[in-house]
């Protein structure tokens, strides 16, 4: 038996801390993030810069500041400063500022003791350190909510304040403070707050097209040639807009797509195997509002189910289900309702959030409508609703 193939060619690439080359739809932020800190590079003892990047989840936050990151390293290096990015996930350090500076520390002096200093003492040694290397720091703070709960206005003062005493020796530490609520830094007093909030970069919702294009570039590096059809990108992107245009769960849902096909031995990712990855992320079928359906609704969504499950197709349109449903009507001797009739349940499915029905443009016909069973497995929804037709 030859072995299959697997649709992946590098997994890694869809792993959630890799962090890609190109940040699709994010090149005017990193423009303006590597813009901020052009003059530091060019006067580093100068000046130092503070910015904030907020966004809800899966905007791409943390993979900016990364990115970012890396880059502005290059970038010193070239020019010959020593320049240190450190990233911390305050949450990972509970929030304490003192467990947070001394990650930072580790950076210069691994040994850094690990109890009985204060917060205080640490930086201080901080900034010794970068002293005695004429080095450079940005300070990439993520999840910075954790730290203002956990340390208030104190915190912020502390990773400020200490430059501002030390006047006439260089500037050292910059700050990327990442949240995902600029409601959270309502908690600081006000000049804490004014003290951190003089760039802000703000991070919108991805719409489906942009998802669209982030997954087809990482279907670009991941997957194995035309193993990923434009249509199953499509409904990921879908499913990613109605979770906010959360590009993490767009990344996580095609590697589980992925999956699914390898363990079919598919040759491509179908769009029955994004359902399935869905349903293990969210379980979408609830058998009690399959049960509660009338016995004709009962019978139209088996008969969609069907025809998802006997095509490789993302949507099907209105007239195949409608046949479909004609089937399973002639199977049980049932007279179909009527189109009208079932527009309606078309109508209801939808508000349910099993089917989604969509009108689009067909050529130079006009328009129809083009149905697609977004996150349910189509052989799920059948044995269920086989079953719950049985009991009748
Ligand atoms: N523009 C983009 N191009 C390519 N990949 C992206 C882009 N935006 C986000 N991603 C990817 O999506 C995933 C989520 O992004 P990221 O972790 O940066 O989100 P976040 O805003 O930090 O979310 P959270 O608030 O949950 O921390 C990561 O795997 C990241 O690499
Ligand atoms: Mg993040």
């Amino acid at each position: 038996m030859a072995l299959h193939q697997s649709v992946f060619k590098d997994e890694a690439k869809l792993d959630i801390n890799y962090v890609p080359r190109r940040l699709p739809h994010r090149e005017k932020e990193h423009r303006l993030l590597m813009e901020f800190f052009n003059f530091l590079l060019k006067f580093p003892e100068r000046m130092t810069q503070r910015v904030i990047i907020t966004g809800e989840v899966g905007t791409g936050k943390t993979a900016l500041a990364q990115r970012f990151g890396v880059d502005i390293t290059l970038e010193a290096n070239k020019r010959g400063v020593n320049f240190r990015y450190v990233h911390i996930n305050c949450r990972e350090y509970r929030g304490k500022l003192f467990l947070i500076l001394q990650r930072a520390m580790s950076v210069f002096r691994p040994n850094f003791p690990k109890r009985g200093y204060s917060a205080e003492e640490a930086l201080e040694t901080l900034m010794q350190s970068l002293d005695e290397e004429n080095a450079y720091m940005v300070l990439a703070l993520d999840e910075f909510d954790t730290l203002i709960e956990q340390e208030g206005s104190e915190a912020v003062y502390k990773l400020t304040r200490l430059q501002e005493m030390r006047r006439g020796k260089p500037q050292r530490i910059s700050l990327v403070s990442i949240l995902r609520d600029l409601k959270s830094t309502e908690r600081l007093d006000d000049s804490a707050r004014s003290t951190l909030q003089r760039n802000v970069i703000r991070l919108e919702r991805y719409p489906k097209g942009q998802l669209a294009d982030i997954l087809n570039d990482r279907v670009a590096m991941a997957f194995e040639p035309s193993t990923v059809p434009e249509d199953v990108i499509d409904l990921v992107a879908e499913l990613a807009v109605s979770e906010s245009g959360n590009a993490r769960f767009a990344i996580e849902l095609l590697w589980r797509a992925g999956k699914y096909a390898d363990s079919e031995d598919l040759d491509e990712v179908e769009p029955e195997c994004v359902r399935k990855a869905v349903s293990s992320i969210i379980p979408t079928v609830r058998r009690s509002e399959l049960t509660s359906l009338g016995f004709h609704e009962k019978l139209f969504l088996l008969g969609a189910a069907r025809v998802f499950k006997g095509s490789q197709k993302t949507y099907a349109s209105l007239s195949e289900i409608e046949n479909g449903y004609a089937v399973v009507c002639e199977e049980v001797g049932e007279q179909p309702h009527s189109h009208t009739q079932l527009w309606k349940y078309v109508q209801l499915f939808s508000a349910l959030g099993i089917l989604k029905a969509e009108v689009v443009a067909t050529g130079t016909r006009g328009r129809s409508t083009r149905v697609s069973l977004p996150s349910i497995p189509a052989y799920e929804l059948e044995k269920e609703l086989s079953a719950a037709l049985e009991k009748r």
